[in-house]
């Protein structure tokens, strides 16, 4: 089914929009219910663009049918942009189901291959779902922390610059995720003084000035959030994401998409862990995931807020 028929929209004009305004659309994951409910309530509390982020095992978790049944229950006009992205797809033809199923965004994430193999698997991509009319984000270069750097060349892991003109005109992609610093997880680095590496970012934009760029990895793992775990049972000590600071810069700059998958659960793992350990007598679901939702929704709120700086779009 095409997406259109969900009310979904593809994510060509919210990146315009993103670019010339200097914010970004915040790409919060979801795999159930509460999760999605909290990214919608805070997207529509804020009027927030958003892109709504599903990974190859949440879709799995969740089954196509549960999937599509709850986009369709969201009742979307096709006016508000809220898109229905496949996060990190790992083959052509996990990206192709995608687009079948009703997704209007796909990533083909093919950034371990080399190059010339990233650049034939994400056209082919490319090829299909823009015959669909669905965007197309890739990816160039391997996420890792500063602290896996490696110095024997001039970019090491980092996205190298010099590539990316070649790969968006050979791929004729619609994004493009760059590697400059961030990465996946809630124990991204050992301090709040480690930075993003701007520089790439600065001659990326340089060479492409407008043309949409995405931060994977870029969870800013609430220390709220990790407090509350710790008292409540769970050991996350030394969780760190990246600074808040840092964040915004990068949306002022090129980066037009922000993705958060962590911060969501630590959210929900906060919600949880309080909630259970306060109430021991509590035995109704409903109780602990509404707090759950609650909490998710507060968060997304506050990065709609203070990082993305996309309030108020539409
Ligand atoms: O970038 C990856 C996302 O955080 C999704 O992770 O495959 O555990 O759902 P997942
Ligand atoms: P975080 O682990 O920083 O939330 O990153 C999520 C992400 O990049 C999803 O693709
Ligand atoms: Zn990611």
């Amino acid at each position: 089914m095409n997406y259109t028929s969900y009310g979904l929209v593809n994510t060509q004009k919210m990146f315009s929009d993103a670019l010339g305004n200097g914010y970004a659309v915040p790409a919060f994951n979801f795999y159930n219910m509460e999760t999605l409910m909290a990214i919608m309530t805070a997207a529509q509390e804020c009027r927030s663009p958003v892109i709504l982020a599903v990974s190859e095992s949440a879709l799995k978790y969740m089954g196509s049918r549960m999937l599509m049944g709850m986009i369709s229950g969201l009742g979307l006009d096709g006016k508000t942009p809220i898109a229905l992205h496949l996060d990190h797809g790992g083959s052509v033809d996990a990206c192709r189901a995608a687009v079948d199923l009703g997704f209007s965004s796909v990533m083909i994430d093919a950034s371990k291959l080399s190059i010339d193999e990233n650049i034939d698997i994400t056209r082919t991509v490319v090829e299909y779902a823009h015959a669909h009319h669905v965007s197309v984000e890739a990816e160039l270069g391997i996420l890792a922390g500063i602290e896996d750097e490696n110095t024997s060349s001039t970019y090491g892991n980092y996205t190298n610059p010099d590539d990316v003109v070649r790969f968006v005109h050979a791929t004729g992609v619609d994004s493009l995720a760059i590697a400059i610093g961030t990465s996946h997880g809630a124990y991204k680095r050992k301090s709040d003084d480690e930075k993003l590496r701007f520089d790439i970012l600065e001659l990326i934009a340089e060479k492409l000035p407008s043309f949409p760029l995405v931060l994977h990895g870029a969870s800013s793992v609430p220390g709220k959030l990790v407090d509350i775990i710790n008292t409540y049972g769970g050991d996350m000590h030394g969780a760190r994401g990246i600074a808040p600071d840092q964040l915004r810069m990068a949306t002022s700059m090129n980066i037009c998409k922000i993705n958060v998958d962590s911060d969501s659960r630590l959210a929900f793992t906060a919600a949880m862990r309080s909630y259970l350990t306060q109430h021991p007598d509590v035995f109704d679901p409903r109780k602990y995931l509404g707090l759950a939702r609650d909490m998710i929704t507060q968060n997304c709120i506050d990065e709609i807020r203070t990082i993305m700086n996309s309030e108020n779009r539409y």
